[in-house]
C-alpha cells in the first residue's frame, strides 16, 4: 500500500519510518493514524528494528491535528483519542525494538508516540512537552500515563499542568530521553543503535522486551518468576543454541530468529 503521510525504507534489517505531515509540522490527523497502524499491522516479518522520525529538520511531531480536534463533540473526541492511543499500543507491543528519533518540536501526541517507542534519542534542538492544557484539553494519546511512568509524577505532573515545553538537555537530565545529539548527527547515531541491536539474537529481544512491558505492572515475585519463565523459553530456540555454540568456539554468530 502507498501512503500519504507516511515514508519507510528498510536495509540490513532497519526500517526507518518517517512520518509526513509537512504543512501541520507532522501534526497527527485520524488519516495518518490509520496509516500508522496499517503499516505497523504488515511489518516486514525481515525488520529486525524500527526507528520512528519526523519529516524536515523543526519538527518530529507537533501534537495531534488542531484542526481536526476544533470541532470535535464528546463522543468524537473520545473516538479521536482512541484512534490515537490503540495505534501507540500496537506500537509499544511491535515485537522488535523500536528507536524514536527525534528531530525537533515533539508536543502532545508528538511526546507521546516518541513514549510509545523503547528508547528515545533525541538532537539539541527538540523541544517535548505536553501543552494540551493549554488548549482545554488534556493529554489523549496517553500521556498522562507514560509520562509519569518514564519521569515520575512530579516532572510529569509539572510538564502537563504548565505546559511548557523542555529543551533537549533538561529531556536528557529527566530521562525522558537517552542521548542527545547535533541535528546532522542524529539519524546515523539512531542507525548506530539500530545495527548494534540487529546484531543479537532475534526472539531473546522480543522476549527481553515482553518481559520489560509485562513485568513493570507486575509485583516482585510474579515479575521475577515471569522473566524465569521467559528465560527458559531462551533455551528452546536455535538462536541461544548457535549463540553458545559460537561464543564456546570463538566463532562469529548468525542468528536466524528462531
Ligand atoms: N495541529 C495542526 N496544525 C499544526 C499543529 C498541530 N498540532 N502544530 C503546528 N501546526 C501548523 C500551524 O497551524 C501552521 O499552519 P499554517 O502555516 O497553516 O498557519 C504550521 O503548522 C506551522 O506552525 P507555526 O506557524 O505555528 O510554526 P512555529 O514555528 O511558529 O511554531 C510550534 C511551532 C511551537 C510547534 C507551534 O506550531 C505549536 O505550538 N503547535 C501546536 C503544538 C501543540 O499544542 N500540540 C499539542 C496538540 S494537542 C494533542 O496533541 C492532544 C493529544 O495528546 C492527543
Amino acid at each position: 500500500m502507498s501512503y500519504t503521510y507516511l515514508k519507510n525504507e528498510t536495509s540490513n534489517g532497519i526500517c526507518t519510518l518517517t512520518l509526513s505531515a509537512p504543512k501541520s509540522l507532522n501534526a497527527l490527523n485520524s488519516e495518518l493514524l490509520g496509516e500508522l497502524g496499517h503499516f505497523l499491522d504488515n511489518i516486514d516479518s525481515a525488520v529486525r528494528v524500527l526507528i520512528i522520525t519526523g519529516d524536515g529538520d523543526k519538527s518530529f511531531v507537533a501534537g495531534a491535528d488542531i484542526a481536526e480536534m476544533s470541532t470535535l463533540d464528546e463522543r468524537e473526541g473520545f473516538e479521536f483519542g482512541k484512534r490515537g492511543t490503540d495505534v501507540f499500543r500496537k506500537l509499544e507491543r511491535l515485537p522488535i525494538p523500536v528507536i524514536a528519533a527525534v528531530n525537533g518540536y515533539a508536543l502532545g501526541g508528538g511526546c507521546e508516540i516518541a513514549m510509545a517507542c523503547d528508547i528515545r534519542i533525541c538532537s539539541d534542538n527538540a523541544r517535548f512537552g505536553q501543552p494540551e492544557v493549554g488548549l482545554g484539553i488534556i493529554p489523549g494519546f496517553s500521556g498522562t500515563y507514560r509520562l509519569a511512568k518514564l519521569v515520575g509524577m512530579g516532572m510529569a505532573k509539572q510538564m502537563i499542568y504548565t505546559g511548557k515545553p523542555i529543551k533537549s538537555d533538561e529531556a536528557l537530565r529527566i530521562g525522558l530521553v537517552n542521548a542527545v545529539y547535533p541535528q546532522a548527527e542524529l539519524m546515523a547515531q539512531a542507525m548506530k543503535m539500530a545495527a548494534a541491536i540487529c546484531k543479537n539474537a532475534p526472539v531473546a529481544l522480543k522476549y527481553a522486551k515482553e518481559c520489560i512491558e509485562a513485568e513493570y505492572d507486575l509485583q516482585a515475585d510474579e515479575a521475577i518468576a515471569y522473566e524465569n519463565r521467559m528465560f527458559g523459553k531462551c533455551f528452546a530456540t536455535a538462536d541461544q543454541k548457535n549463540g553458545m555454540h559460537a561464543f564456546l568456539n570463538k566463532q562469529e554468530v548468525e542468528f536466524e530468529g528462531r
